[in-house]
């Protein structure tokens, strides 16, 4: 039998933004097995209604998903107005929702890829937040956790864009803080550095042969890794907020530091 680490998540209403894949679904699985009850979101409902299935079955907790785009606005707040209605506004949103598209110098970018960055890392983050936010000021309680990316700390060749979304995590982290003082929520952001998942398959827009390669020779974070992370986050006592977590690899020191193994080698 599992025994939930941290009573009192047990029961916890959390949301999370793009639980259909990678990080989101480790998320989910991670406050399942402490018997909080989700509200998933993703566009691949196919998927979502897959992982929802499977945790309602292992853990008996409520699992509801909703296909959704965080880059719609209306859809955002339809959703939350929804769960408004049936008495269900979370105690814990996650936005964890996000990509990166293309590893290209800026005179040689794809102003496409721009916009689907910018409108899911940045703006799908605010519209959740803004919509969300209110229930959680009047009940003066209440946890926000992006999921950042060492990548809103230094920038590297090619990731402007992507960078510039994640630098603006950091500030939204910062400034929603400084918003919230005196009240009892917490904002948080949980930064990774390379974790693999589906994240270099749809930077590199299906390339395969390539995403693979960015996790060779070296022992990347898995997605479980982060949730571990995210879990702490959310279990840590009222009067603690950990405003940002950093975690890489051991084999990665910062975006630049990788530490490939030869084939054959310890
Ligand atoms: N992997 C890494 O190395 C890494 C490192 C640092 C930070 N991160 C961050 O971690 C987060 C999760 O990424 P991941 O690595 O788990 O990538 P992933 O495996 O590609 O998963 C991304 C998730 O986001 C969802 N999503 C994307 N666009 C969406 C939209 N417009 N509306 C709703 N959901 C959307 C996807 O679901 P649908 O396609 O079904 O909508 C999917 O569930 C992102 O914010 C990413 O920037 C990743």
């Amino acid at each position: 039998m599992h025994v939930p680490v941290s009573p009192n998540l047990s029961r916890r209403r959390v949301l999370i933004t793009g639980a259909s894949a990678g990080i989101g679904a480790a998320i989910a699985r991670a406050f399942a097995a402490e018997g909080s009850h989700l509200e998933l979101g993703a566009r691949r409902m196919a998927k979502l209604e897959e992982l929802g299935e499977r945790l309602r079955q292992e853990y008996g907790i409520e699992v509801n998903c909703r296909r959704m785009d965080v880059r719609d606005r209306s859809q955002v707040e339809a959703w939350v107005e929804d769960l408004a209605q049936e008495g269900r506004i979370p105690d814990i949103l996650v936005n964890n929702a996000g990509l990166s598209r293309d590893l290209l110098p800026i005179h040689e970018g794809r102003p496409d890829g721009w916009d689907e960055m910018i409108d899911t890392n940045v703006k799908g983050l605010l519209y959740m937040t803004r919509a969300i936010l209110p229930y959680m000021v009047t009940r003066d309680s209440g946890h926000v956790i992006h999921i950042g990316s060492t990548a809103g700390d230094t920038v590297y060749p090619g990731g402007n864009v992507y960078n510039a979304t994640k630098f603006a995590v950091k500030a939204l982290t910062e400034g929603m803080n400084l918003d919230l003082v005196g009240t009892r929520i917490r904002v948080s952001s949980v930064d990774p550095g390379l974790v693999e998942t589906e994240f270099s398959q749809v930077r590199f827009r299906g390339d395969e042969e390539r995403a693979r390669k960015v996790y060779q020779g070296y022992t990347p974070l898995s997605s479980e890794d982060v949730a571990e992370v995210v879990r702490y986050v959310a279990a840590a006592p009222p009067h603690v907020n950990l405003v940002r977590t950093v975690v890489y690899p051991t084999d990665q020191r910062n975006p630049y530091v990788l530490h490939r193994r030869e084939e054959g080698e310890e």
